[in-house]
């Protein structure tokens, strides 16, 4: 059996959420109480999924949501408003618009309309910029959930050659840049790259985010690789649908060293990072609103 290979993020996210709660705990006493605004603008029924899934983890985790769900018809205008509002709500220290947005919507002017420092999805070219420049700001959920199952199973990552399957705003690009940040030799793969098995067979780690169903099979990797599948795929199995990921687990078990599961890896890990995310940006704006030690010193 070859179940040990498989890497328990629900565990793990379980393990990170157990730590948020401290700290969730621990800013209720200095009398600020994290608090995460969720934007959900149309019906798409996987995001009516993680919307409340995202709220659940935030009650358990004691930190208070607003849920804003818009039909699907709101204009910009209000949804730039409404992130406005927000943005100058003092109670309000996370803001996230879940995406896909409808068409009309342009995405890259609701997303930039977030402050940066309540961008707890870390999508913000602010955030997105200083990732690049290896400053310390929020960073993607799934990347940075990611690299934490990646230090759980590998310890250091210093030298590792990681491929990184598909270029995404959303996970490809930020993934990559973690990884160089923990000084891993990266290669990204997309759809014009040539020869990609040839080049993801040279990775110890490989990361898989293309949103194809087992796309990955045990050609694209080397024996002892670990394997970290970001894809959540809804398929038809007979009469009944299932969540597959972009990697054929069953293909890969025997050659690699551990895995993801889908579902059970990922998954949690993005969850658990909004959470953790919004107690960061939670104590960065109760940290900025505190007088400065200097300020303390010139008054006294
Ligand atoms: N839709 C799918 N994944 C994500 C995510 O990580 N953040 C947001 N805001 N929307 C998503």
């Amino acid at each position: 059996m070859n179940a040990h290979k498989l890497i328990d993020g629900k565990a793990a996210a379980g393990r990170v959420l157990a730590q948020v709660k401290k700290e969730v705990a621990d800013l209720v006493i200095d009398g600020i109480n994290p608090c995460l605004a969720v934007i959900l603008v149309g019906e798409d029924p996987a995001s009516q999924v993680y919307v409340r899934n995202k709220v659940l983890r935030a009650e358990e985790s004691g930190i208070l949501s607003i849920e804003h769900k818009l039909s699907a018809d709101t204009s910009e205008a209000k949804v730039l408003n409404l992130i406005h509002v927000l943005n100058s709500d003092p109670a309000v220290h996370g803001i996230l618009l879940q995406l896909p947005l409808p068409k009309h919507i342009e995405e890259t002017r609701a997303l930039q309309a977030i402050d940066p420092r309540k961008d707890v999805d870390g999508f913000h070219s602010e955030n997105v910029g200083g990732l690049s420049q290896g400053r310390d700001v929020l960073t993607p959920c799934t990347p940075t959930g990611c690299m934490y199952l990646l230090r759980e199973t590998l310890g250091d990552l210093r030298g590792k050659h990681a491929v990184v399957v598909g270029r995404s705003n959303i996970v490809g690009k930020p993934m990559a840049a973690l990884l160089l940040q923990a000084d891993c030799t990266v290669t990204v793969l997309h759809s014009r790259s040539r020869n990609p098995q040839d080049l993801a067979r040279q990775a110890d780690i490989v990361i898989a985010a293309v949103g194809r169903p087992r796309m990955i099979d045990a050609s694209w990797l080397k024996p002892g690789a670990v394997v970290i599948d970001v894809g959540i795929n809804r398929i038809q199995d007979g009469d009944r649908s299932r969540l597959v990921g972009d990697v054929d687990t069953d293909d890969v078990l025997s050659l690699v060293s551990a895995v993801t599961p889908v579902p059970g890896g990922v998954g949690p890990m993005t969850i658990a990072f909004l959470m953790k995310n919004t107690v960061i940006a939670a104590r960065q704006q109760f940290k900025a609103q505190q007088p400065s030690e200097a300020a303390c010193l010139s008054i006294s």
